[in-house]
């Protein structure tokens, strides 16, 4: 058992649709089904999508991140997949995300800007800018929300188990039902 991290850098192969909040419609896909398939494997890490370009960082077992990686390359949603890195790590060091998402932020602004980069290019950054990157998507706290685009593939929730509608209805006429019994009953006193 042995455990390896690995970044690469790809550009999508699809138009981003503008969205006015939330996650591009393919990007919020591709985090559903990283999420499902990466928690089931204990895989970690992060992903940063911008400029129509990903940036992707994984940690694991060497077996499950090279099975993952080797699906991940025969996607064809993105193209021209470049590994930045890949070696062993003690640890994990993402300990709570299957996948985490960061979007355009103050943060990998101010990265950009750092570094005098007109634009996101992850397939051309240094051993450095790789190593801040994924710093940069540790530490962020931005919001993780996905906007469910996908009927099939509902977005999971983290409230607790609702009761089925006509079981609620069925609740809400037993109560009236109560009240009225028990008001009918006070004037029969
Ligand atoms: C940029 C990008 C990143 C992806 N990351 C992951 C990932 O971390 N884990 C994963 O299982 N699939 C990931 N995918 C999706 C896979 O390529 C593939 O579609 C998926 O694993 C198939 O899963 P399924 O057999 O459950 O449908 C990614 C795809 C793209 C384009």
């Amino acid at each position: 058992m042995s455990l390896i991290r690995l970044a690469y850098a790809s550009e999508a192969t699809f138009d981003a649709q503008p969205v006015a909040k939330g996650v591009e419609p393919h990007v919020a896909r591709i985090l559903m089904t990283s999420r499902k398939n990466n928690a089931r494997v204990g895989l970690v890490g992060g992903l940063y999508y911008g400029n129509n370009r990903f940036f992707q960082y994984l940690e694991g077992e060497e077996e499950d991140v090279h099975k993952t990686f080797d699906r991940i390359k025969r996607d064809d949603r993105h193209r021209n997949i470049l590994t930045l890195i890949e070696e062993p790590i003690e640890a994990r060091t993402f300990s709570d995300w299957s996948m985490k998402y960061v979007p355009l932020s103050e943060d990998v602004r101010s990265f950009l800007e750092r570094h005098r980069l007109d634009s996101f290019h992850p397939q051309s950054f240094t051993a450095e800018q790789c190593e801040e990157m994924i710093q940069l998507i540790r530490d962020s706290n931005q919001s993780q929300k996905l906007v469910n685009y996908d009927e099939a593939e509902p977005v999971p929730t983290r409230k607790g188990p609702e009761a089925p509608s006509g079981l609620r209805y069925g609740l809400i006429a037993a109560a009236v039902c109560l009240v009225g019994a028990l008001i009918y009953a006070g004037t029969l006193l």
